[in-house]
C-alpha cells in the first residue's frame, strides 16, 4: 500500500512531459497531482491513464459553482477513480454538503481550499470582505471540518495553528515544500518536508523540486525515506 506523503504537482502543459517525468516515478512511492492546465490540455485520458497504470490522482480542479454543479462535477471527478479532489471552500455550506453528499465518506477524498494564498488584505477588501486572510482561512477551515470534508489544502506555515484547531484525522494537504538546496521559484512563504510534517502536515504537494530534478525518483527516494526514519 502506498504510504507516501508526498504528492508530486504535474504542472505541465501537455501528456507528454508528464508522462516522461511520470515514467521515471513509482505509484508505490508517491501520488500525483494535476492541475486545470494539464487537464484542460489533455482531458481526463490523461487520469484514468496514470489511475490505471497504479497512481493515486489528486484532481486539482477547485470546483466552485451552484451546489448541484459542484455536486455533479466531483461525481464525475471520482467516477474517473481519482483517489483526492478538492472544492473552494468560498462556495459557501450548501455546496460543501452538496458536494460531500455526492462522494461519500471514505471513497474519494474530498478536500477544500481555503483561501487562495497569492490573496492578500487588498484583494479581500476589494471584493467586500472584512476579515483578515488569518481569519478567513480559520473560518473557512473549521467551516469546511463542520460540513464533513476530509481536509483542506493549506501553507505549511498555517498548519501549526490549524493542527490545533481541527481533528486529527482531518487531512492538511501544503504546497509551498522547498529542500534546503532548493531555490524558492516564485513561492514566497515556504516550509522543509520535515518542517511541514513537524507542523501538522499530512500530505506535501511538491512540483519543482521533485519534477526538475537531476534525478526525480532519487530525489523522491529520498525524501521518502527521510520523512519514514524522523516520523
Ligand atoms: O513547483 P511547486 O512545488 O512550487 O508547485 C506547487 C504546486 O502547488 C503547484 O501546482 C501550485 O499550483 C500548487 N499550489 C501552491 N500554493 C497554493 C495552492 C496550490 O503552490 N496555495
Amino acid at each position: 500500500m502506498n504510504k507516501s506523503r508526498i504528492i508530486v504537482a504535474l504542472d505541465f502543459s501537455a501528456a507528454e512531459p508528464a508522462f516522461d517525468l511520470v515514467s521515471q516515478l513509482d505509484p508505490q512511492l508517491c501520488r500525483l497531482k494535476i492541475g486545470k492546465e494539464l487537464f484542460t490540455a489533455t482531458g481526463p485520458q490523461l487520469v484514468e491513464r496514470l489511475t490505471h497504470d497504479g497512481f493515486d490522482v489528486f484532481l486539482d480542479l477547485k470546483f466552485h459553482d451552484i451546489p448541484n454543479t459542484v455536486a455533479k462535477a466531483c461525481k464525475a471527478a471520482a467516477n474517473l477513480g481519482v483517489w483526492m479532489l478538492n472544492v473552494h471552500a468560498l462556495g459557501g455550506k450548501r455546496m460543501l454538503h452538496a458536494a460531500r453528499e455526492a462522494i461519500p465518506q471514505n471513497t474519494t477524498k474530498l478536500i477544500a481550499v481555503t483561501l487562495l494564498t497569492s490573496m492578500d488584505q487588498n484583494d479581500l477588501n476589494d471584493i467586500g470582505l472584512q476579515e483578515t486572510p488569518e481569519q478567513m482561512v480559520y473560518r473557512l477551515a473549521t467551516m469546511t471540518e463542520d460540513c464533513g470534508l476530509d481536509g483542506i489544502v493549506c501553507s505549511a506555515l498555517e498548519a501549526g495553528s490549524l493542527r490545533q484547531h481541527v481533528k486529527s484525522d482531518f487531512h492538511l494537504v501544503t504546497p509551498g515544500i522547498r529542500l534546503e538546496q532548493n531555490n524558492t521559484d516564485d513561492q514566497k512563504r515556504i516550509a522543509t518536508p520535515q518542517a511541514a510534517i513537524n507542523n501538522g502536515a499530512d500530505y506535501l504537494v511538491i512540483g519543482r523540486p521533485i519534477t526538475q530534478a537531476d534525478n526525480p525518483l532519487r530525489t523522491l527516494q529520498q525524501l521518502n525515506q527521510t520523512l519514514e526514519v524522523n516520523n
